[in-house]
This record gives C-alpha cells, sequence and structure tokens, in this order.
C-alpha cells in the first residue's frame, strides 16, 4: 500500500483528500500543528500515525523527516496562511511571515522528500498552491507572491526530477470552502467544495497531469487575467 505525508493535515482540502485517499488504499501519515485536531483528521482517516510540523519553526521543519518511521511514497503540502493583507503590505514581519508560511518555510521538507524520491526512483510530490500566485493583485499581493514563488520552486523541481521516476503536481485552487476564506463574502457559484478539490486532485494524480486549475474553469479565466497589459490590470485594483 502506498504511504502519503500529509502536510498541514487539517486544512479543510487536505482533510478531504485524506479521506479520499485513505479510501482508495493508501496509507496516510499526517503532520501539522495542532496534534488534538491532527488525532481527530486521522480518526476519519481510520487511523495514521501524527507528526509535529511548523512551517515557521526551522527546528520543526528540519526534524520532521528524521520523524518518520519510513520514506513515504508521496508528500502533499497543503500548508497555508491568507494572513491579514492590510497588515501586510504595511509590517515587513507579517509580510515575511505569509512569505515563510506559503513558501519558504515550506521548502526545507519537500527537497528533503525530492532528495528521498529521486534516490528511490520513484516519488509523488504535490503542492497546493494557489491562482491568487498568477499575477500579484492589490488585494492579496503578499499571499500571492508566496504562492508565484511556491508555484515556480514546484515548477522547477518538477523540471529537476523529470526522467528520475518522481512526479511533481502544482494545485492551483480558487475559492474553497475552508477555514481559510471562513467570513468572506463570496457569491457561491465561485467557491467549490473541498470534496470538489480533492476529487480534482485525485483524478490529476492518476493522469499523471502537471499544473491542476480547480475547478477547471479557473485555467481560461487566469489565461485571461494574465494577458491584461500592466497598465490594464493595476487601474482594475482586484
Ligand atoms: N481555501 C481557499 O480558498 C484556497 C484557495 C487557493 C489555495 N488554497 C491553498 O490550499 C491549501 C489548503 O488550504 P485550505 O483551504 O484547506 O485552508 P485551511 O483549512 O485554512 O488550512 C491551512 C492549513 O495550513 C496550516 N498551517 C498554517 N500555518 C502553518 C504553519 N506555520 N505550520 C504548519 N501548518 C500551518 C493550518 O494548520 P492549523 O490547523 O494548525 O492552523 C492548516 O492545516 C493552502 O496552501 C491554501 O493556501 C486555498
Amino acid at each position: 500500500m502506498p504511504t502519503m505525508l500529509v502536510l498541514g493535515a487539517t486544512s479543510g482540502i487536505a482533510q478531504a483528500a485524506a479521506r479520499l485517499f485513505a479510501n482508495s488504499g493508501w496509507t496516510l501519515q499526517l503532520a501539522g500543528r495542532d496534534s488534538q485536531r491532527l488525532r481527530e483528521v486521522a480518526d476519519a482517516c481510520g487511523g495514521a500515525p501524527v507528526f509535529p510540523f511548523d512551517a515557521l519553526d526551522p527546528a520543526s521543519r528540519s526534524a520532521l523527516w528524521g520523524l518518520l518511521p519510513s520514506c513515504p511514497d508521496a508528500v502533499l503540502c497543503a500548508v497555508g496562511l491568507l494572513g491579514d493583507q492590510d497588515c501586510a503590505c504595511r509590517s515587513p514581519k507579517e509580510a515575511l511571515r505569509v512569505m515563510e508560511c506559503n513558501f519558504t518555510g515550506l521548502v526545507p521538507v519537500l527537497l528533503q522528500a525530492a532528495e528521498a524520491f529521486e534516490a528511490r526512483g520513484a516519488g509523488l510530490i504535490i503542492g497546493l498552491s494557489s491562482v491568487a500566485g498568477d499575477r500579484g493583485r492589490a488585494s492579496n499581493y503578499a499571499y500571492g507572491s508566496a504562492k508565484a514563488g511556491f508555484t515556480a520552486f514546484l515548477s522547477g523541481l518538477r523540471a529537476r526530477l523529470w526522467g528520475s521516476g518522481v512526479h511533481v503536481l502544482t494545485v492551483k485552487p480558487g475559492y474553497v470552502a475552508t477555514g481559510m476564506i471562513a467570513g468572506r463574502r463570496l457569491p457561491s457559484c465561485i467557491v467549490a467544495s473541498p470534496e470538489r478539490v480533492a476529487r480534482d486532485i485525485f483524478r490529476a494524480v492518476h493522469s499523471g497531469q502537471d499544473v491542476l486549475y480547480t475547478p477547471g474553469w479557473w485555467r481560461p479565466l487566469l489565461a485571461l487575467y494574465r494577458a491584461l497589459p500592466e497598465c490594464v490590470a493595476k487601474r482594475l485594483k482586484l
């Protein structure tokens, strides 16, 4: 049975994905900050070991790989922090916290996974990025630029590992009904359920897709938005 390490396993999307993969015969290793909630997620998946992981704590992120009882076959990274954009665009400390949580703090463990998978000649790395990383927007450019960095990192890692038996899948969700956007007033037609996103991830894994927009209609929408000249995009103040 293949094993998947889930980073940020208390995330709404990760929980839905963990249940789906567990029901399909995968064994799970769950990592995150909140051990009590991790155990609840583990129970909902039929049982799984849990491990401490805090992307903002250098000691925790370097220790995780060594704590695992066995090298997993796949890693799903669902850690993310939207943060407070108003605060992040004025406070360098908050901006750096958002960058670290969404990007730089995830790099060490993903590089460890890449090394181990490459040496073994097989493996799968799934990184949850975001459509927000496709273009900087006035309303969330701290989070968006961190996701842009994460997307580029995953893309480079995929190119480096191509031909080694290790696959990298970049997932770019739009709005998803999880704790991350709780309290935001958004039209329900543009908010996907975490179960829908999990199903899309599951299918993308089995079809060997490189980049998944989920739901899929975000792909043409973002292509249009990226094509806007900067002199137009800046005036939209989205
Ligand atoms: N929901 C959306 O609309 C949306 C859209 C695009 C992309 N995404 C991305 O999808 C992924 C999953 O997000 P979600 O929607 O499922 O949101 P979520 O439920 O808020 O999950 C965020 C996860 O990140 C974890 N986390 C935050 N800071 C951490 C840290 N310092 N160290 C370790 N873990 C930390 C949280 O752990 P705790 O439970 O301990 O806080 C939680 O497990 C994220 O990468 C997010 O950026 C979400």
